[in-house]
């Protein structure tokens, strides 16, 4: 998809990825960009960019349904939505119920909530892209965050889900998988250092993943892969998962 003249709206815009999609999406001359997030700076944020701030919990489903309403009404169409909001928790069985329930409603929910309005919306328009920030964690998963890659696994099934029942439809869906992204959600952890070893693929810039991820729009890839050793280790599992099982359990015991 070619972004210019196009309506894009990017959940947890705020801050991190979603905002460094933002202000590379604006490089491209679209119509609009709005901006959702919990956050209530966002609406100060928006306004320095001089594009449109919502303080929406994406995991509210009628107040994302009335947000998304309101733009549609106001600008006739949403051509991109970024659905990128998402949430991290560490911890295995330990994870509570309620941690559990949290990261499933935005980081698996939040996007069905979205579809129910924009996938309808996009197949009357006979045109759209749907894209889910998912993370490297759904294809390859995250010892030590049970909830967090299971949620992301979720969400990357969601999206091949919507590719296959609405790609035929003018739908165009695809999910930005990246390793680590110097992002408040990467460095307020502190779980970081030079021998952790996701390290070794690089921490890459929210502007080089909203680089990767302009490239990967416009060629129209399900797969947008800002480290690309991630499609080698997928081949790998692929080709070989009880191998890549043991090797991902040695890693664990270093
Ligand atoms: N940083 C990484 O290394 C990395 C790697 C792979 C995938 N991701 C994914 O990228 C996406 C963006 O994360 P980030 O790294 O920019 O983190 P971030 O914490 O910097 O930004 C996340 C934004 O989402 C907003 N948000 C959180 N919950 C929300 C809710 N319920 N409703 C609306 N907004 C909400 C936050 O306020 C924040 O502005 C997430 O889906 C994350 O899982 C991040």
């Amino acid at each position: 998809m070619n972004l210019k003249n196009k309506n894009i709206v990017i959940t947890g815009g705020a801050d991190g990825i979603g905002n460094a999609l933002a202000k590379r999406f604006l490089n491209e001359s679209p119509n609009s960009v709005h901006l959702i997030d919990i956050n209530p700076n966002v609406i100060q944020v928006a306004e320095l960019m001089g594009i449109n701030g919502y303080v929406v919990d994406v995991s509210d489903p009628d107040n994302l349904k009335l947000t998304l309403n309101n733009i549609i009404n106001q600008f006739d169409k949403i051509d991109l939505f970024c659905s990128n909001a998402g949430i991290q928790e560490f911890g295995t069985l330990s994870t509570t119920d309620e941690a559990w329930h949290k990261t499933w409603q935005v980081n698996v929910m939040s996007h069905i909530y979205a579809a129910r309005v924009l996938i309808p919306h996009m197949v009357d328009n006979k045109d759209g892209y749907f894209l889910i920030t998912v993370s490297a964690a759904g294809l390859l998963n995250m010892p030590g965050a049970m909830s967090y890659a299971t949620t992301k696994h979720a969400a990357l099934g969601l999206a091949e889900n919507l590719s296959i029942m609405y790609g035929g439809k003018g739908v165009k869906v695809s999910v930005l998988c990246p390793q680590l992204v110097e992002t408040d959600m990467v460095t307020s952890t502190g779980v970081l250092d030079e021998n952790h070893p996701l390290m070794r693929d690089g921490l890459l810039s929210p502007n080089q993943v909203a680089d990767d991820t302009v490239r990967g729009l416009n060629k129209e890839d399900f797969l947008i892969l800002p480290h690309p050793q991630v499609l080698q280790y997928i081949q790998g599992k692929a080709h070989d998962y009880d191998g890549w099982l043991a090797n991902i359990r040695k890693l664990v015991k270093k």
